[in-house]
């Protein structure tokens, strides 16, 4: 940072002392800066001398960083002198030596002395270098006119030719930045006594420009003038060189340029031009006596291009030019009619954010800074000049009913209307206030899949739907894709849609939830949550961040994927000191009678598993001081049950694969030989209908044998798993094994004897895997089949005879 800024002396002591008229104080320049100590007055007899020998003279230069004892001789050094003080900045392409220009407003030294800040900035070779004025802005002046705070910059391009004055400028206006070619300078100009302002700006490489400076203009939002002069100004342009302004406008604005105080040179070669150039356009080029054209499509760059001039004669002129830019808005006004006669809910409120804003609305022709437009209405609405970020647009409606057989008896559908695209700005909220009767319930549930809660660690990235009671206080903040199926509030609430970042609401038809409302509930709050595998949830107490109130209760009812069980991790605990009862977390599965798990505020809550649908309920106190909130994580696991299953399951898999490898090749060799597909029965010696994975599994392992083979009725059966095959490339555990298992769980509470019989049966049969296990005999007709089928004379005989395939001659 130090290299970056002028610093410009670093003093270590000074001291001002009044010895025989004598002014002396000690300097130590910064590297790399220069300090020009100079007599602006002839002949007058005050000096300035410094060294061990006191040579004196009207002129002084410090470079080094090595201390020097200076002393003026004379009482007020500060009439007769001027300060300078310079430092380089150079860039190569890629970065320069320093990246700030600041002024040091700590130089009290030289407050009385007329002072100079000057940067020598100097570009690599083709780039510019570039100044970024956009935290202060500036604005261009005459060079005669001072500036109010007198603050005066000046801006130099350094040419082959000479020096070019590329302007004057003073603090407070458009001019964003401005790029100089090759070589040039800044400098600040501070007459004595003057307090700098710290301003700072940024120096970086600029573009490959092809004009001697390049400056960019930020029109502001409201109507505004501003005035640019030609380089040198009142001076002549350099001859035969080229400038460029580049002027940044809004959407919705216009600018005029106008070419004030010309004059023209004599041209020798070539003519001075305007040219403007804009994206997309094709370039403009003009004589500067034409009428300039209004610019109205975004941002654009003018270039004003001098001649060959011929300056032989004496006092003839060169080309100056004073520029004119107003900037206006493009006025318009758009009418827009709302008709809410199919939002039965929803009022729509328009509110005009900042009072800068050239924004107008009305409503039935009336001026209003918020309009409200109510549910079920027509309105007719204007808009004057409203850019989308003058105007919220929100959207608001009440959902209650005052005795329990009043309320809807249908959910209600929370969904994000679509409005007229007429209004200026997109809808921002939607707030549905939620009032039950007296003791009654709110219950939400999502149609667009559970809901997750929004937390550290399981962030919400898009929509946000935030829950909060009557109070203000905040239930908790959720968005889709989680696990919570359904939320149960044992009061009023309201329920915000947002995005994250106040971005856009996107309508949707499908609704974002249900909302209905219920009878008491034991809990104050309660959810239904339905974890899924891979899938860690995270859970927080209702509040979360701050704490559950005072003896709140709340209840998350956990339903487990079958063959699971949940982990439950406690994090970011927070007990209260309890001024009455005790905060309590509680396990118990659904069913049972005793509690599996229960701590208070005084025990230290570990983690613990259930390997059942259980509930997690906590409970708070009356809390003496501090706050009772937990962050519950829950992940599942396989039960540990289910791993012998998978074990089994693996290994009658692997089985499976072998033989549908087997009967694979066997269908392709028939395919290849006959290309009729047939219905193919397989013999059946029991006659029993039977499909795999439906009910009536067998229970013995004859039966099973049996009806294994003989329920590979048709083809279709094949062609399926070929597909299947296909497909999936292999069979896992879950391709072959878990539709079937989960079939036979289907209910999950009648599920103990299917499940019991299945699990014995495999236990029993734990050596020879379940499914494809066939008898040698079966594995012959099998294959025999397949080979007599391929045998067209008798293919006819098999079609018409129905099961009995049994090839003759068979074993
Ligand atoms: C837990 O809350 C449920 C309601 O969700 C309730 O039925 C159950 O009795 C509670 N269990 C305990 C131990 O508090
Ligand atoms: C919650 O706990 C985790 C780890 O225990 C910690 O990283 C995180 O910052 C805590 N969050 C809050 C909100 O306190």
């Amino acid at each position: 940072m130090h290299s970056s800024r002028v610093t410009a002396f670093l003093f270590f002591y000074y001291f001002f002392l009044a010895v025989s008229g004598v002014q002396r104080l000690t300097l130590t320049p910064d590297r790399g800066t220069t300090l020009n100590i100079s007599s602006q007055v002839k002949g007058s007899a005050c000096k300035v001398c410094s060294g061990a020998r006191r040579r004196c003279d009207t002129t002084l230069v410090l470079k080094d960083s090595t201390p020097v004892v200076v002393e003026f001789d004379c009482r007020r050094p500060e009439d007769v002198f001027r300060v300078e003080i310079i430092r380089n900045i150079e860039c190569t392409t890629k970065s320069c030596s320093g990246d700030i220009i600041q002024a040091d407003s700590g130089l009290h030294l030289w407050l009385d002395f007329h002072r100079t800040f000057t940067w020598n900035l100097k570009a690599s070779v083709l780039k510019a270098i570039q100044v970024d004025f956009s935290k202060v802005g500036l604005r261009q002046m005459s060079p005669s006119v001072n500036c109010p705070d007198r603050h005066a910059y000046t801006m130099k391009a350094f040419q082959a030719t000479g020096t070019v004055v590329i302007g004057k400028y003073c603090r407070a206006g458009p001019i964003s930045s401005a790029q100089i070619l090759n070589e040039g300078s800044f400098s600040l100009d501070a007459p004595p006594g003057l307090k700098l302002q710290s301003d700072q700006f940024g120096v970086s490489v600029g573009e490959e420009i092809k004009s001697l400076a390049k400056i960019t203009v930020s029109l502001p939002h409201q109507s505004s003038s501003i005035e640019l002069l030609s380089p040198n100004f009142p001076e002549s342009f350099p001859d035969d060189d080229v400038m460029e302004w580049y002027f940044h406008i809004e959407a919705k604005q216009k600018a005029n340029v106008e070419f004030l105080n010309l004059t023209q040179p004599r041209c020798l070669k070539k003519e001075t031009a305007a040219e403007y150039h804009s994206k997309g356009r094709e370039a403009l080029v003009l004589r500067l006596t034409d009428t300039q054209p209004v610019q109205n499509r975004g941002d654009f760059t003018l270039t004003l291009r001098n001649c060959e001039m011929d300056r032989r004669r004496a006092g003839s002129p060169g080309l100056s030019v004073k520029i004119k830019v107003s900037a206006s808005r493009a006025s318009s006004q758009v009418l827009c009619g709302v008709d809410l006669r199919k939002m039965k809910v929803l009022s729509l409120h328009l509110e005009r954010l900042s009072k800068a804003s050239e924004c107008e609305m009305k409503m039935n022709s009336v001026t209003m800074e918020k309009i409200t437009v109510p549910s079920g209405s027509v309105t007719q609405l204007s808009f004057q000049d409203c850019l989308p970020n003058d105007v919220l647009v929100t959207a608001s409606g009440v959902i209650g009913c005052t005795q329990l057989k009043d309320c809807p008896k249908s959910p209600v559908p929370l969904s994000v209307p679509s409005l007229p695209s007429c209004l200026p700005g997109p809808l921002r909220a939607v707030t549905w206030a939620l009032r039950p009767p007296l003791h009654g319930t709110v219950e939400l549930t999502s149609s667009i899949g559970p809901l997750q809660q929004h937390l550290p660690g399981q962030p919400c990235n898009d929509s946000i739907i935030t829950v909060s009671e009557d109070d203000g206080a905040t239930v908790g903040h959720f968005c889709p894709q989680g696990a919570i199926q359904k939320v149960q509030i044992h009061t009023k609430i309201s329920v915000t849609v947002t995005r994250k970042g106040g971005q856009a609401l996107r309508p949707a038809v499908k609704p974002l939830l249900m909302a209905s409302l219920k009878e008491e509930i034991a809990e104050r709050y309660i959810f239904t949550v339905s974890p899924k595998r891979d899938k860690t949830v995270l859970l927080a107490t209702p509040g979360w961040p701050e704490g559950m109130e005072s003896y709140a209760t709340v209840s998350w009812i956990m339903s487990l994927p079958p063959k699971m069980e949940a982990h439950l991790m406690f994090f970011n605990i927070s007990q209260p000191k309890c001024a009455n009862r005790h905060t309590n977390i509680r396990v118990q599965r659904i069913g049972s009678l005793e509690e599996d798990y229960s701590r208070r505020e005084d025990e230290e809550a570990e983690e613990t598993s259930v390997a059942e649908n259980f509930y997690l309920n906590m409970s708070n106190c009356m809390p003496e001081r501090g706050d009772f909130k937990v962050i519950t994580e829950l992940t599942l696991q396989k039960s540990a049950n289910m791993m012998l299953v998978t074990i089994v399951s693996v290994v009658a898999a692997l089985v499976l694969l072998f033989i549908v490898v087997l009967v694979v090749v066997c269908f392709v060799i028939k395919k290849k030989k006959k290309k009729l597909e047939h219905q193919v029965s397989i013999y059946n010696p029991n006659g029993t209908d039977f499909r795999a994975g439906h009910n009536g599994f067998p229970k013995s392992r004859e039966d099973n044998e049996s009806h294994v083979y003989a329920s590979i009725e048709d083809t279709l059966v094949y062609t399926h798993l070929l597909r299947k095959g296909a497909e999936m490339g292999v069979y896992t555990e879950s391709d072959t094994y878990q539709p079937f298992m989960e079939q036979t769980l289907v209910s999950k509470d009648g599920n103990t004897m299917e499940v019991a019989v299945y699990q014995d049966y495999l236990l029993s049969d734990q050596q020879a895997p379940p499914l494809p296990n066939r008898p040698p005999s079966h594995n012959q007709a099998l294959v025999d089949n397949v080979i007599y089928q391929s045998q067209p004379s008798l293919d006819e005989h098999s079609a018409k005879m129905g099961p009995r395939l049994e090839p003759e001659g068979g074993n």
